[in-house]
């Protein structure tokens, strides 16, 4: 086998299979052939000292050698910006390449591609016949439009001021005019009738399975590792009143799961620590043609939390951008209620003239989009202009009742710096006196829930323990087995993850080793984060004393911290029922807690 087609091989073995995670192993393997040491030091100068070796952090602006580089672990971390990962990540982020380039480069060096047996690259997954069948459509669908039969719908695309390139990278195919053609070229394949119906690429009738899409011009749509799951299709000529058709859902797709153009936008959207958001393939496509390509769109309206988890795993800065009219504004709102969910506050663009990005684009070009995206407003200078349009300012009556409405959604901020630049803002363009602002701010009623961030969590010994566990978790099963048993619950989130990924790991591999954890969980950068945080500490190698005090210290503060919370708000309640409801919690939580000493 030559080098190039193991390469070939390897790509398909990863873009191929079921989950990116599933080759994980394999990946590691390639990992295990290169030394991370070797690695960065054809980059920068390193420097032996003790176990380790040292070099000045390329990922921050330092001129001291923060940046060590373990022999034995395989990874690196930086004692001042925190950067670290193992041999992958710092080639993704030294060379801006992706992760998978990252691999083959790796692959190259080690020449562990020429061991790679075909065999191994039967991946086998759950839904492997559907992804195949995915395969043969698109082929399918991407001949007709290159063929004569394709040449009206060819013509259609130019005439929206899209090219062959376009037509090409973002793979846009045709459906004929035709029964069931596809049908038929899937039943020559000797695909099953169930399968094919499984697909959402065909109904069935009494004569028999029929092609759902038909003289349509077909974008696929696919998965965040680059897999074809099913096709937005657009009418393009005769009966228009079904101007796109989406695939049914099916078990590899859900709509509102899904993201387009997340496999091809994720590595810029990292680099640019930034992504924005559309509704639909044409604003995306046009995005691309000004080199916009950080880019993602919902297939129309909806979004839902999945979504916005993937769209976290980019970024947390997020510019929304539908399309200027009334549907756009709906979906700005929805999407703004669902990214805030997981801690993102998003900016926003309301594009002029009811525009879609598409349209704005083609009639104003690439200066006036960037200067749009410039001047991306936040969620609450968004909310300001909807209450603005709702009421009458020149009214003092409108006034008050704008500066009320402001107040209430104030007091929900999270972020203390959206919140001042807020309330600074309310300031100015009011006139009302700040002083008089702020004490609405802390008088107005706040309701029961108090946000944990006002609960003092700077307790010395559970941070200790926590990371102490962490530490002992990514270094001995035993420790993992340890934290398993306890049932413990860390209330910090992020360490929370981090103990969740670690136990997941030993569960799927059997072992725990951070360089192939890093792997495994290469594009969740919290999670990276958090283990840059614990590899930084001074820690002792794990002995079970130390971690018995570290599970007990968590559960301590943990109670402790439930125990706070009923007080906060107890301080906070108003009428006598309510005191009593939550006095009783208390003393309920306290009886439930001493009889598990
Ligand atoms: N959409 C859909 N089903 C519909 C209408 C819309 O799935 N019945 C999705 C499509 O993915 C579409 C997106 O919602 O791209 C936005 O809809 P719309 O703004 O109507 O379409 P445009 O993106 O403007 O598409 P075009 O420019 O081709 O008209
Ligand atoms: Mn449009």
């Amino acid at each position: 086998m030559t080098f190039l087609s193991s390469i070939l091989l390897l790509e398909m073995l990863i873009l191929g299979s079921g989950k990116m995670r599933v080759d994980n192993a394999l990946i590691n393997e390639i990992r295990n052939k290169v030394d991370i040491v070797e690695v960065i030091s054809s980059y920068i100068p390193l420097t032996m000292r003790g176990k380790n070796y040292f070099g000045v952090c390329p990922f921050h602006d330092d001129h001291a050698p923060s940046m060590s580089v373990s022999k034995e672990k395989q990874i690196y971390t930086c004692f001042s910006c925190g950067a670290t990962g193992n041999v992958f990540k710092f080639l993704q982020d030294f060379e801006h390449i992706s992760f998978l380039d990252a691999v083959k480069k790796c692959a190259d060096m080690s020449g562990i591609a020429l061991d790679l047996k075909p065999t191994e690259t039967q991946v086998s997954s759950k839904y492997k016949t559907l992804y195949d069948i995915y395969d043969v459509s698109l082929k399918f669908y991407q001949n007709n439009i290159n063929s004569s039969i394709g040449k009206k719908a060819k013509e259609y695309l130019y005439n929206r001021n899209l090219t062959d390139k376009e037509i090409k990278e973002f793979a846009i195919g045709l459906s004929l005019n035709e029964y069931d053609m596809l049908v038929k070229l899937l039943q020559q394949k000797k695909y099953s009738d169930k399968d094919i119906l499984k697909s959402g690429l065909a109904n069935a009738n009494d004569d028999g399975l029929y092609d759902i899409y038909r003289e349509r011009i077909m974008f696929p749509l696919h998965d965040p590792s680059g897999r074809v799951i099913g096709y937005n299709g657009r009418a393009y000529q005769g009966d228009m009143t079904n101007k796109y058709v989406n695939s049914k859902e099916t078990d590899i797709f859900k709509k509102r799961d899904y993201l387009y153009n997340y496999h091809r936008a994720k590595e810029e959207a990292r680099n640019k620590k930034e992504v924005i958001i559309m509704e639909g393939p044409m604003d995306v496509i046009r995005a691309y043609t000004i080199g916009v390509t950080n880019v993602v769109a919902t297939l129309g309206t909806a979004f839902g939390s999945s979504q916005s988890n993937l769209i976290r795993r980019l970024s947390t800065n997020v510019i929304l951008c539908f399309d200027g009219d009334a549907a756009g504004l709906k979906a700005t709102k929805l999407a703004i209620g669902e990214l805030e969910k997981v801690g993102i506050n998003p900016k926003i663009v309301r594009l002029p003239g009811g525009n879609d990005p598409d349209e704005f684009i083609l009639k104003n070009g690439r200066d006036a989009f960037l200067s749009e995206l410039k001047k991306a407003i936040d969620v609450m200078e968004f909310k300001a202009s909807l209450l603005k349009e709702e009421m009458n300012l020149s009214t003092n009556d409108g006034m008050a009742k704008y500066i009320n409405m402001m107040i209430k959604e104030i007091n929900a901020i999270d972020d203390d710096i959206l919140k001042e630049v807020t309330i600074s803002r309310l300031v100015k363009e009011t006139g009302v006196d700040k002083e008089v602002i702020l004490k609405s701010i802390k008088t107005s009623e706040i309701p029961i829930m108090i946000k944990p961030k006002t609960i003092p969590r700077k307790n010395r010994r559970y941070n200790e323990s926590v990371l102490g566990l962490l530490y002992f978790m990514l270094h001995d099963e035993e420790a993992i087995k340890e934290y398993s048993k306890s049932a413990i619950y860390i209330p910090d989130k992020e360490y929370r993850l981090l103990a969740f990924e670690i136990e997941a790991f030993y569960n799927k591999y059997g072992y725990i080793d951070t360089a192939d954890l890093l792997t495994e969980i290469h594009d969740d950068e919290e999670v990276v984060k958090t283990i840059g945080l614990i590899m930084n500490m001074d820690s002792s190698s794990f002995n079970k004393e130390a971690l018995t005090d570290y599970l007990n210290n968590i559960r301590e503060y943990q109670k402790q911290e439930e125990i706070n919370k009923y007080q906060e708000r107890l301080k906070m309640t108003n009428t006598y029922e309510q005191k009593l409801e939550l006095g009783n919690k208390i003393i309920a939580d306290k009886i439930r807690s001493e009889k598990n000493d």
